[in-house]
């Protein structure tokens, strides 16, 4: 049995600051913008928020690039608008949590900048290296946003190694100095009043110590030597010791290319160092590794992933359950229908919200926001796509039309309050485009309709939240050869529910799993009016709960 913890009972709310609500004038989402929705996250049901990065940055990957840990940028409100924010969350029984990005800084980080003069401490701060053979690349390694993984520093005349964008060196976490720093950040997040962290990429902080040269991986050269390398569980172990243990927190690990297996490594409940795991399986179910390699969306793909997670980590670790963050594309234009847009919306939401786990909301995934599909690849903000676009060949048309399916800034634009300028958004031009589709999807307006996609994100969040076999309960999966429906079931020694999704743009013929006697059962949530038994409607969902 799952041992009681409170993060188990939450809903999170993701916000992406730049993006949520600007509350200066200034067209930047920042935290007076945020202090003016808590009460609508809270009516969301949420009583969790992870924030993005909302550390001074120079912003080029969004505040991914931290230049100092233990502030707040001046744009987003500063120090003294976070303890605002803090406060009124914690008014309101929301906990708050931080990201930690501690794989790599900014280069314009003061250790950074110290380090590429030699200047110690902080000289074995990041991972340095002579060329081979004088000026060549120390090894063939990959990075994740922009060509390879090292850049030539003209003032140490070294490489340094970034398995991101250039300008985010990574850190070398094998220099306990540099362990030291993280407590430190750590420390003075939580003893302000944070209740945890989103720890970015942690799977990726232990290098092979020899760097040796890739020459099977085709995908991202050089991955399997840091994706859980060989010190990480040491570090992790250590950073829980000294500091975590201390604290009523909770931390979730983002974790690229894991298995189950892997998972349990870390977030095992006997033994493990954090307590979550952002794991990426489900999301490539319309994609190969990443949503830059776009295959045919594969339903069977989907469920296996849900249910293979679901399974082994019952008992055992708690899941984490999203659909949409800020590093995917909108999940209505990739496993739903922007036809059946409202009916998809609705039906995606049942998938995941009635697994075991603790689920998160990504700003503007509980009002249907769709893609962004700018017309001229010039508009794209994210470093990744910019390197994707010039690095892709082909007709400059279709390799627009691809961005629009594969780019992060598909899911960042404002989210659309209301039907006035910049979708209420922000009294100034926003510092990025609106989805031109505002004028009909947004906030104000679906707050008005009892029917909409909101309002069932609502209403399904409250059930989740009654119902203690959706906490605790057993899950089984039906009708697994289906290519078009996902069934599932949750059921406690006092309670059971079926959820049954489809995932089809026709009408398909259904019939409740042997022993799910529907007569003796209510339909306590739905996206159709009157469903009629046997056949559901193009993206239908129900949830049965047994009297
Ligand atoms: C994962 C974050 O979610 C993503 O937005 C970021 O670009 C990379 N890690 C690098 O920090």
């Amino acid at each position: 049995m799952n041992g009681e913890r409170w993060y188990k009972d939450k809903v999170f709310y993701q916000i992406w600051p730049r993006s949520f609500k600007d509350g200066n004038g200034d067209g930047l989402g920042d935290l007076w913008g945020v202090l003016d929705k808590l009460d609508y996250i809270q009516s969301l049901g949420c009583d969790g928020i992870w924030f993005s990065p909302l550390y001074p940055s120079p912003g080029a990957d969004c505040g991914y690039d931290i230049s100092d840990y233990m502030d707040i940028a001046p744009e987003y409100g500063g120090m003294e608008a976070f303890r605002q924010v803090l406060e009124g969350a914690h008014q309101r029984g929301m906990k708050v949590i931080m990201d930690l990005v501690v794989n790599h800084t900014s280069d314009e980080h003061e250790w950074f900048r110290k380090s590429r003069q030699r200047i110690d401490p902080y000289t074995d701060y990041y991972i340095w290296r002579p060329g081979r053979d004088g000026m060549r690349r120390p090894n063939n390694w990959d990075s994740l946003f922009e060509g390879k993984a090292w850049a030539w520093d003209s003032t140490r005349k070294e490489y340094y190694l970034h398995l991101f964008a250039r300008k985010q060196p990574d850190l070398n976490m094998d220099n306990p100095l540099v362990r030291e720093e993280v407590k430190k950040i750590m420390r003075f997040w939580l003893d302000l009043g944070v209740d945890g962290f989103r720890e970015d990429v942690i799977t990726f902080i232990s290098k092979r110590d020899d760097l040796p040269n890739d020459r099977l991986f085709p995908v991202s050269k050089g991955i399997r030597f840091y994706n859980h390398g060989p010190k990480v569980h040491e570090y992790l172990k250590e950073f829980k010791r000294d500091v975590l243990d201390e604290y009523d927190c909770f931390t979730v690990a983002e974790a690229p290319m894991v298995t189950p297996r892997q998972a349990l490594k870390y977030i095992d409940e006997r033994d493990g160092q954090m307590e979550l795991m952002i794991q990426f399986e489900h999301m490539c179910a319309d994609c190969f590794f990443s949503d830059y390699m776009p295959t045919a969306f594969s339903l069977s793909k989907l469920k296996k992933a849900f249910t293979s997670w679901q399974k082994k980590l019952s008992g055992v670790a708690w899941n984490t359950l999203y659909i949409e963050n800020h590093d995917h594309p909108r999940i209505v234009n990739r496993y739903g229908s922007t036809e059946y847009w409202k009916q998809s919306a609705k039906m995606l939401a049942a998938s995941y919200l009635f697994q075991q786990g603790t689920p998160f909301v990504y700003q503007g995934q509980e009002i249907g926001m769709l893609n962004w599909e700018p017309v001229d690849a010039g508009m794209y903000e994210d470093v990744q796509t910019r390197w994707q676009y010039a690095h892709t060949r082909g007709n400059p048309e279709k390799k627009l039309q691809k961005m629009w399916r594969c780019s992060r800034d598909s899911a960042r634009t404002p989210v659309q309050w209301d039907a006035t300028a910049n979708a209420g958004f922000s009294e100034v031009k926003p510092w990025f485009y609106v989805n031109s589709n505002y004028p009909y999807i947004n906030v104000a307006q679906q707050e008005k309709d009892p029917d909409s996609i909101l309002n069932f994100y609502r209403r399904a969040i409250d059930l989740r939240k009654k119902l203690s076999c959706v906490r605790y309960g057993d899950y089984t999966e039906y009708d697994r050869n289906s290519d078009e429906l996902y069934v599932y079931t949750r059921q406690d020694h006092r309670q059971r529910i079926l959820v049954v999704c489809s995932f089809s743009k026709d009408k398909v013929k259904f019939k409740p799993p042997r022993g799910y006697h529907l007569e003796d059962a209510d339909l306590v949530l739905q996206n159709y009016p009157d469903p009629t038994e046997q056949t559901l409607q193009p993206y239908e969902c129900r949830v049965y709960l047994w009297r």
